[in-house]
């Protein structure tokens, strides 16, 4: 696993993963779009230099994410899709059926990322088709979501495949600096959901986030996002608005400073933003 550079790189970094998997470290998420605005947003992501699309089966838009992807004519070769299996689908069977569904509802081939949206049900089931499913190469990549320490640990216990990744609820008011610091001592990579908190909390307007941007000439968008850049945490913004999507992707031209960071830690509330979803 190494975090790559960004000197000298026009579009958006990538990130080698345990398995070798190369990563871009920063994507979009299609939580909560449906119908023609996702395959209008995914279309236009991908016009403006997105090539890593965070979808999953319970967001119930995978055709229409398939639609926005063959809309935009890209070269399936150059671009990195998630999605998940949810937890009704856990098992061994029920997962390589929700993954066939999931490719289906894509019109893709294979996929580049797939995970385990939440440990619960037969997770070790659903692993060891995942890991079938990556040795005959229709998935690049397995991995994890929403699990702690103990749960991956458990997982990983049986098994033959190492997790590449664990996307986490993870942004300034819910840092997760132990679980970062596990998973990178376990080689496994940390990638956040919800990366504004979904702006709630007040994150657009508080006046730390706003006085760190202004200092760079950068939105709060922008400073979150380079902070969870310069934590080595892949980050998946949503938005259905052109103009933020592409400010979104503006974050590798400026660099906080440790004074920035410093002030940012502080910010950490330790607590999730979405108790309803636990
Ligand atoms: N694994 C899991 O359990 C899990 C759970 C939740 C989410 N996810 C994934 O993580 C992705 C991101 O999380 P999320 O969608 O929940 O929330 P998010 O990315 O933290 O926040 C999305 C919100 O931020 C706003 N926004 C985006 N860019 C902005 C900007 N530049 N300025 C001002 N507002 C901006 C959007 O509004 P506009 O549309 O108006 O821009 C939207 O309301 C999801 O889409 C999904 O792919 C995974």
């Amino acid at each position: 696993m190494g975090w790559a550079s960004d000197k000298g790189q026009a579009s958006i970094p990538q990130v080698r993963l345990g398995n070798g998997v190369m990563m871009p470290v920063l994507g979009f998420g299609t939580y909560g779009l449906r119908g023609d605005v996702c395959m209008e947003s995914v279309a236009d992501a991908i016009t403006a230099g997105y090539r890593l699309i965070d979808t999953a089966k319970v967001y119930q838009n995978e055709e229409a994410v398939g639609a926005g992807i063959k809309k935009s004519g890209i070269d399936r070769k150059s671009l990195f899709v998630t999605s998940k299996i949810w937890v009704e689908d856990a098992g061994y069977e029920p997962a390589k059926r929700a993954f066939q569904t999931t490719l289906d509802k894509l019109q893709l081939e294979y996929l580049d990322l797939y995970l385990i949206h939440r440990p619960r049900g037969d997770v070790n089931g659903s692993w060891r088709a995942m890991e079938e499913l990556n040795t005959a190469g229709k998935i690049k990549a397995i991995g994890l979501s929403n699990f702690d320490q103990t749960q991956l640990s458990s997982l990983t216990a049986g098994a033959k495949t190492k997790p590449a990744i664990n996307q986490l609820e993870t942004h300034p008011f819910l840092q997760e600096t132990g679980e970062l610091e596990s998973l990178r001592t376990a080689g496994v990579q940390m990638e956040a959901w919800a990366p504004f908190a979904e702006g709630r909390n007040g994150l657009f307007t508080n006046p730390v986030l706003e006085q760190i941007g202004k200092k760079h000439g950068k939105t709060v968008a922008q400073t979150v996002l380079r902070w969870h850049h310069q934590r080595g945490v892949i980050a998946i913004p949503r938005s259905s608005n052109p103009e933020h999507r592409r400010e979104n992707l503006a974050i590798f031209d400026f660099k906080l400073d440790a004074d920035d960071m410093h002030k940012i830690s502080a910010l950490d509330e330790n607590r999730s933003q979405f108790p309803e979803w636990t």
